[in-house]
């Protein structure tokens, strides 16, 4: 195997690749060849979804139905390209909600058929964990902090290709911890955007909220924090000070988040840490870990925010590197709700 020194050097697929996202509330369609991405158009199903206070399953894969071509028409003419430019397509098959993945990988199937190009099914953590490769050079090894709705999750990234799960959530996951946060505060969903905003102007360290597991560690627990917030919530009752709960939850995550990842980078000795996902938008976050970076001397990398949330072109990225390995689906490709990395 050849072994690459960073993300700089990795070889892609030789054409251009439609990568398609469905796997949650973002329906999106992306063209990329290799680490350039041509366009890449995201709809987001958050107003829907909004009414319910969380993701309602059907109702996501009903609007990626209603979704799917309009979005794919909108990519094409931002791109430039036309469908017969179109030499490959990565479509996200695991894990995710499989109702709504099936939309996806039926429409990838569809043009893989009409169109004469092979598919590869995409595994969106290892699509998330890529997408930090997409606009920098990061050196292998490094570690990658990947947060999202669903996910929690510490990897030693050793080359492209290899993974090591080397912590992560025993509970909730992060971004899932946002959103219950919010909701118990009345802040409304998304929760992680919420909080960031009603955060901005209060006290972090006004109240007293625990961080889970005992330090040092590689796994973390949002659970009693989430128990926490709203044990505080009750006893403040109108007197609550939203603002700084909001910063002292937000607070206590990143700083929990930040600590276990260098800790985990220094036990694995690796150079680099990379931070990707949907919570990797939040602003403390990426500040917290990057200074923590400078201090301790490792590169930290992280995507622009439209590569952080659910979007098209990391899964085209992942699909143009396995494409250009040589690796095909056939059109049995299946959907899958869990997949470990
Ligand atoms: O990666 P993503 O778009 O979808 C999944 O694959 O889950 O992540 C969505 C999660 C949501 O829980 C949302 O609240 C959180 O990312 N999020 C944030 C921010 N923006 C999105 N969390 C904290 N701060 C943010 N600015
Ligand atoms: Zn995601």
């Amino acid at each position: 195997m050849k072994t690459f020194l960073n993300s700089k050097e990795i070889e892609y697929f030789n054409g251009e690749v439609l990568g398609i996202e469905t796997s949650c509330d973002e329906t999106s369609c992306a063209i990329v060849l290799g680490k350039h991405v041509f366009s890449n158009i995201i709809s987001s199903q958050t107003e829907l979804h909004k009414k319910w206070g969380g993701i309602v399953p059907e109702a996501a894969a009903r609007r990626h139905v209603e979704t799917f071509l309009p979005v794919l028409e909108e990519c094409l003419l931002a791109s430039g390209k036309q469908l017969e430019d179109i030499k490959g397509i990565g479509v996200t098959n695991r894990p995710g909600l499989v109702g709504a993945l099936s939309v996806g990988v039926t429409a990838g199937k569809s043009l893989s058929l009409a169109l004469g190009v092979p598919i590869i099914g995409v595994h969106h953590l290892q699509a998330h964990i890529m997408s930090a490769w997409m606009e920098n050079e990061v050196p292998f090894p490094h570690v990658c902090l990947l947060v999202s709705g669903g996910h929690t999750e510490l990897v030693l990234v050793k080359q492209p290709e290899s993974f090591e799960k080397i912590g992560g959530t025993i509970d909730d996951a992060a971004g899932e911890a946002f959103d219950k946060a919010a909701r118990a505060l009345g802040l409304g969903f998304p929760g992680g955007p919420a909080i960031q905003k009603a955060g901005a102007t209060g006290d972090s360290a006004k109240y007293n909220l625990p961080r889970g597991l005992a330090d040092p560690n590689t796994n973390f627990s949002f659970a009693g924090l989430k128990t926490a917030l709203m044990l505080l919530i009750e006893k403040e009752g109108r007197d609550l000070d939203i603002a700084s709960a909001s910063a002292c939850f937000e607070e206590t995550v990143s700083s929990v988040l930040t600590e276990r990842t260098v800790y985990a980078c220094e036990k694995s000795n690796a150079k680099a840490i990379t931070l990707v996902g949907g919570v990797a938008a939040n602003l403390r976050l990426r500040t917290k870990l990057k200074e923590s970076c400078e201090q301790k001397g490792f590169g930290f990398f992280v995507p622009s925010f439209v590569l952080c949330t659910d979007n098209g072109a990391m899964i085209a990225h992942s699909a143009s590197r396995s494409l250009g390995l040589g690796l095909r689906d056939s059109f049995k490709l299946e959907t899958l709700a869990t997949a470990s990395i």
